[in-house]
């Protein structure tokens, strides 16, 4: 019954994938604050990109807003995960919002990062996407000592102040692969450009890139849940491309899969991005497994277990038993 052209139909799911630790937190932070203080809650940006995430959370009673000066004086706001800069933070104090920060600790990592560079007169070259929350946040720590550099071609073209005084830092969710060479160009024209204290692209963002270009390897056609704003998630659609996959495709929800890629298709890769929930990859393995491909292996390639605390003015308004 199978086609057997294609051979044995088999699905190869990548480990790690889905929810990071920063992502969890965040969700949990939204959850949190809406048993704690009652519906509404705001929340500044998508908490995380993922539309089911938002979709879910804003039945509960949770209002997903632009900018804070569109929720009502004195009301609780969340700040998304992906950071904020320092003047949001102070519009939020000016109208006086309750505003909990789900800033993943790995962004807060990189806003200080940039904070210490501009103190000490460094220009900070940040590689990242333009418009995207999480470098608009980074960027606003020190606006007048960050250049954005967009691509390894766009590196080849920037102009900088002091090429004896420059930094490279980094938005978490790149192209482990595309951001070395981003450097590697950099440094070609500025051989004094320091590299960060630590890795800014974080370790989920790493985690995942490696399990997907094991899967990429073996795979016929690529399945990436996470949707198109997730920054991570079209990213793996690019390693998977860049490293073995015939054809990859990212999708919301498991009905967005079309029959005709599925043709001569013995091997499917599935993973998802740091900010989609489990159930819709199982979505995905169920509709995979009505059409054949029931057989199911498990490439693992790293273990996590990093957990982040609450934020702090949850972590005492729960304690404080409010
Ligand atoms: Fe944080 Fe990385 Fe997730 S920066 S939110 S752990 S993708």
């Amino acid at each position: 019954k199978d086609n057997p052209v294609a051979g044995h139909k088999r699905v190869l799911l990548a480990a790690p994938r889905g929810y990071c630790a920063g992502v969890d937190r965040a969700v949990v932070a939204v959850e949190k604050a809406l048993a704690l203080y009652g519906a509404p809650v705001y929340v500044r940006k998508q908490i995380v990109h993922n539309v089911h995430v938002v979709a879910e959370l804003e039945q509960r009673g949770a209002i997903f807003v632009n900018e804070v000066d569109e929720v009502p004086h004195g009301a609780h706001v969340v700040f998304s995960a992906h950071g904020v800069s320092p003047a949001v933070v102070n519009a939020a104090a000016e109208r006086q919002l309750h505003a909990i920060d789900a800033t993943c600790p790995l962004v807060t990592k990189v806003h200080r990062e940039a904070v210490r560079f501009a103190r000490d007169d460094f220009e900070i070259l940040l590689i990242g996407h333009d418009g995207h929350e999480e470098v608009e946040g980074t960027a606003g720590e020190a606006p007048e000592h960050v250049t954005l550099v967009t691509s390894p071609e766009h590196a080849d073209a920037i102009e900088v102040r002091d090429p004896d005084k420059v930094v490279w830092l980094s938005q978490t969710t790149l192209s482990v692969d595309e951001t070395m060479e981003t450097v590697r160009r950099l440094r070609e024209r500025f051989p004094k450009l320091q590299d960060p204290p630590s890795d800014d692209i974080c370790y989920a963002t790493q985690n995942r890139q490696v399990a997907i270009k094991k899967v990429a390897a073996d795979a016929d056609l690529v399945i990436v849940v996470g949707s198109a704003n997730s920054s991570n998630s079209v990213r793996l659609v690019e390693v998977a491309l860049e490293n073995g996959a015939k054809a990859a495709h990212r999708i919301d929800y498991a009905n967005e899969m079309k029959q005709e890629w599925f043709d001569g298709v013995a091997t499917v890769g599935v993973t998802s991005g740091a900010s989609v929930p489990e159930v819709l990859v199982q979505e995905v393995l169920d509709t995979l497994g009505g059409a054949g491909y029931r057989d199911v292996e498990r490439i693992t390639t790293a273990e996590e277990d990093l957990m982040f605390s609450l934020p702090k003015e949850l972590r005492r308004d729960l304690d404080g038993g409010v």
